[in-house]
């Protein structure tokens, strides 16, 4: 068997602001575990988020509020071991960094240092630019998310598109230059109308990752679970389904609730 190391290009975030200025889009899917993290990172996937949708996905929960810091440093840490190129940007969770700029950046030290996550994520603009400073200002790099930020669900009261209104939609604006003035290295834009992620995203420096944002943004970000089918219930018209692996997967487990039942599992080839 060789020895020769494979050669891998880390992505950094200098990386993607540099994709950006050649027009380069960038792929980005969540992962909360080590077997997934392996497979987006071999199949060439830029960023891996470890999202805190893992509250939905992993856990069951109906909002992404009820997951811990020490949960989002569990699934961080699993999904670091896998990864030889994909940058890994871990969401900060409800709770941890809205309060106190002090309180965010502990939460951030804890992340980089317990995960080895390379980035942090946070929601939201003004009302927690001091918080996105001091993390800043340790060395932590910082990605934005704006739009649609499920953590205010309760504020929102609705999962639907945001900034359809102009005032809205300025806010939204002056927050994403804010965030990039501060020193993000990019920003998530989550459902809102395309022409506006559009301009947002030709108006500043830094990439936008869009989800439910249009084709106009730097680049793309989904649920791994919602693209892969995994998940039925959840049915935006953002979301593409790349498999249909509910059905797949059903159908395996029930060849194979079969194959015990029957006796045709194991064969004598599959025994010692
Ligand atoms: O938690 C998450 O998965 C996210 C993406 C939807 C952007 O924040």
């Amino acid at each position: 068997m060789s020895t020769a190391k494979k050669e891998y290009k880390r992505i950094t975030t200098k990386t993607l602001v540099d994709m950006k200025s050649k027009n380069e889009k960038i792929a980005m899917l969540t992962a909360y575990d080590y077997t997934m993290a392996k497979i987006l990172d071999n199949a060439g996937i830029d960023v891996i988020l470890v999202g805190d949708s893992a509250s939905n996905v992993m856990a069951g929960h109906e909002t992404t509020l009820p997951i811990t810091l020490n949960e989002m440093i569990y699934h961080a840490s699993s999904v670091v071991r896998a990864i030889d190129r994909s940058l890994v940007v871990v969401d900060l969770p409800f709770g941890a960094y809205q309060s106190d700029p002090k309180k965010a950046l502990r939460s951030a030290i804890r992340i980089m240092k317990e995960s080895g996550g390379h980035a942090v994520k946070l929601e939201g603009g003004k009302e927690i630019k001091d918080s996105v400073k001091r993390i800043l200002n340790a060395g932590i790099p910082v990605m934005g998310h704006l739009g649609l930020t499920p953590q205010s669900i309760y504020k929102f009261g609705t999962y639907t598109v945001r900034a359809k209104e102009e005032e809205e939609a300025k806010q939204l604006k002056k927050d994403a230059l804010l965030l990039e003035r501060l020193g993000c290295f990019a920003i998530v834009l989550e459902k809102v109308p395309a022409k506006l992620a559009e301009e947002v995203a030709k108006s500043l420096q830094i990439p936008i990752i869009g989800i439910g944002a249009g084709s106009g943004v730097d680049g793309q970000v989904l649920v791994t679970h919602d693209m892969l089918g995994m998940t039925h219930e959840f049915n935006p018209r953002f979301l593409r389904r790349y498999l249909d692996m509910f059905t797949e997967m059903t159908n395996a487990f029930k060849k194979y609730t079969n194959d015990v039942k029957n006796g045709d599992f194991p064969s004598e080839k599959e025994q010692y």
